[in-house]
């Protein structure tokens, strides 16, 4: 949801912040823009609608010097996508520019103030205020651009990321931070600024995480200030050595990113559960519940908050939860659990389940959660994020960087860690035995073997694809353990291939939405071999009976469903919990063929960005 890239140091600013931009393009990519004081001292600014080939292209005769600058990949809020929209934002006698992460609530009542003051405005964007006001404090009380931002952090209500430069001073970026990520990267003599570390991996592998509240001078060849929320200089400021490797950032020869990574869950889930279970299968450990076992055995409730495809993988961590450690679990839509008045104690375990550790919403369930006196415990992948950093305790999915918008290697890596954290609660409650906790353990060692077995059918999923792609709308059905599954299927198929699909609980069907079967809408029925398999197989019958298409995901060797369904896909069998592990990787590349052949951006489907740091 925005990207936000700067630099300051020996080299030139310009190919730095056009790099950094392209790998923060997953976050938003409706218009980009960079803004650069120049060899002569010009404080240059640079914009263009659309993604940052545009910028590029629009850039390329113009005066690209200089050795500090800052630049944004936008996703609109406030203002329609256009180049003046865009982000960097002079202020009013084009001294300032600045960049901005995130939504200012009070943006009308400053730009009221600050329209009575004499300032006019070129944009409709609560950023250009911020840019205004802090060059309204500055100017009025003659004080120094980080007093002038400290004061403005002060005034402005809302979320934000932002790094501001000033054309008379070449040697500093001012930035700060309220409840959007920034992070700093520290190389010799040289910083970089960006939402997330991945445009700054391939110079440096120092960072420092901005906590909410901070403000930091970042000023040529000296070390970094930084203050904290109660502007007190921090004596002592946190260096992160990151892990991650700049292969991981690329695409390595697959089209798209999706793809790269529907491919890498092989690896990503080994990686998960590397030594997390032991390798006879009879012990599993996750040290955040380990070191928090009083917690999970007393707790009274887990609350799931999430939203999206984490929430899905919620859905499906319920159910292991509940088979497992027998202790009742909610999942919530954060985005409608931060504003109710819900009933929470300190008898309960709140788990913020997110890939990004960003979302705005599922950050203040866990928040509100923490007021309410739960434990909160954040399973994310990215390290260093916001929502592990705020939690009490967490463990992370380790499936490296996520950058296709549609999330996939996420999904199966947050259902693979709640898989591990049930049996390994269960056991240490006392209510799941030794034999199912060494059965589904020594499954789960087997996923990444058998998901490359389903890669196998890929040729045929690609047909599959091809003869599906006509349809407007899809229904996508599976019962217990793999109704999440299928929310998640049509999650993947509309988002990438804008076709409109809906999840459903294949018996609820027959409560409203079997009205719409015709031959025009393909159903897709997971009937794995499951505790339902003969009730998914009526369902299946009365989609057949009404003239319906179906598709059907089954397991190995299935002579029922295969006699009844259009087509099959087979997978593996596996213990029951662990079967959407599998059933989700043939949907995630049906959804990918579909979207592909239909000719659509997979990697940034329209509308959509990778974490949704606004609410
Ligand atoms: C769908 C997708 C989104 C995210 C949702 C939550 O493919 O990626 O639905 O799952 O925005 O994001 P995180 O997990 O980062 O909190």
């Amino acid at each position: 949801m925005c990207g936000i890239v700067g630099y300051i140091g020996k080299r030139e600013a310009y190919p730095i912040l056009i790099q950094g931009l392209h790998r923060l393009e997953y976050r938003g990519y409706d218009s980009s823009g960079v803004a650069m004081i120049s060899t002569k001292g010009e404080l240059n600014i640079y914009k263009s609608k659309g993604k940052v080939d545009a910028l590029e292209h629009y850039a390329s005769d113009k005066d690209l010097s200089g050795t500090i600058g800052i630049a944004h990949t936008r996703w609109a809020t406030h203002g329609e996508p256009n180049d003046t929209n865009a982000h960097p934002h002079y202020s009013q006698s084009k001294r300032l520019a600045l960049v901005h992460n995130g939504t200012i609530e009070n943006y009308t009542v400053l730009k009221v103030a600050l329209l009575k003051h004499g300032y006019t405005f070129v944009s409709e964007t609560d950023t250009e205020v911020v840019v205004q006001l802090i060059e309204y404090i500055r100017d009025t009380n003659h004080c120094s651009l980080f007093d002038a931002v400290k004061e403005a952090t002060r005034q402005i209500v809302g979320a934000y990321a932002i790094a501001v430069i000033d054309k008379e001073n070449p040697d500093q970026i001012i930035v700060a931070r309220q409840s959007s990520p920034l992070v700093i990267g520290v190389g010799e003599d040289e910083y970089f600024i960006a939402s997330d570390a991945t445009p700054i991996i391939e110079y440096t592998n120092k960072v420092v995480y901005l906590n909410d509240g901070e403000v930091a001078i970042v000023n040529r060849g000296e070390p970094l200030h930084v203050f904290d929320a109660q502007g007190e200089s921090k004596d002592c400021i946190d260096i992160t050595e990151l892990r991650m490797s700049i292969e991981e950032l690329e695409k390595g020869g697959y089209p798209h990113f999706m793809l790269k990574e529907i491919f890498e869950q092989p690896k990503t889930l080994a990686d998960c559960i590397s030594g997390r279970i032991s390798s006879d299968g009879k012990r599993v450990v996750l040290s955040g519940v380990v070191m928090n076992k009083e917690k999970f055995l007393n707790a009274h409730r887990i609350i799931i908050a999430a939203c999206g495809t984490s929430w899905h993988a919620g859905l499906i961590g319920k159910h292991l939860i509940e088979d497992f450690c027998r202790i009742p679990v909610e999942v919530e839509y954060a985005s409608e659990f931060r504003y109710r008045n819900p009933v929470v104690t300190e008898h309960d375990i709140l788990i913020a389940l997110s890939q990004s550790g960003e979302t705005a919403d599922t950050l203040a369930a866990l928040e509100l959660a923490k007021k309410k006196g739960a434990f909160v415990f954040g399973i994310c992948n990215v390290i260093g994020s916001s929502i592990p950093r705020a939690t009490h305790s967490g463990c992370y999915i380790h499936v490296g960087p996520e950058i296709g918008v549609a999330s996939t290697k996420a999904f199966t890596g947050q259902v693979t860690v709640l898989a591990m954290l049930a049996l390994l609660v269960g056991q240490m409650k006392g209510t799941v035995s030794d034999e199912t906790l060494h059965r589904v353990a020594s499954d789960l060692r087997r996923v990444p073997k058998l998901i490359k077995d389903i890669f196998k059918m890929d040729s045929q999923i690609q047909d599959l694809a091809k003869i599906f792609t006509y349809a407007h709308n899809f229904l996508y059905l599976g019962r217990g353990y793999n109704y999440p599954a299928a929310l998640e299927g049509a999650l993947k198929l509309k988002e990438i291939s804008y076709i409109h699909a809906e999840g459903y609980p294949a018996a609820e069907m027959k409560h409203g939405t079997i009205a719409l079967i015709d031959n025009e809408m393909p159903t897709v029925v997971i009937a794995i071999k499951d505790n339902v398999y003969e009730k998914t197989v009526s369902n299946i019958q009365q989609v057949k009976a009404r003239g319906g298409r179906v598709l059907a995901i089954v397991t190995e060797g299935d002579e029922i469903v295969s006699k009844m369904a259009d087509y099959i896909i087979e997978v593996p069998e596996i213990a029951e919990c662990l079967t959407p592990l599998l059933t989700s990787i043939p949907l995630q590349l049906l959804a990918y063929y579909i979207a592909v052949i239909k000719g659509r951006n997979v990697d940034q489907p329209r509308n959509l960005a990778k974490s949704v740091t606004v609410e």
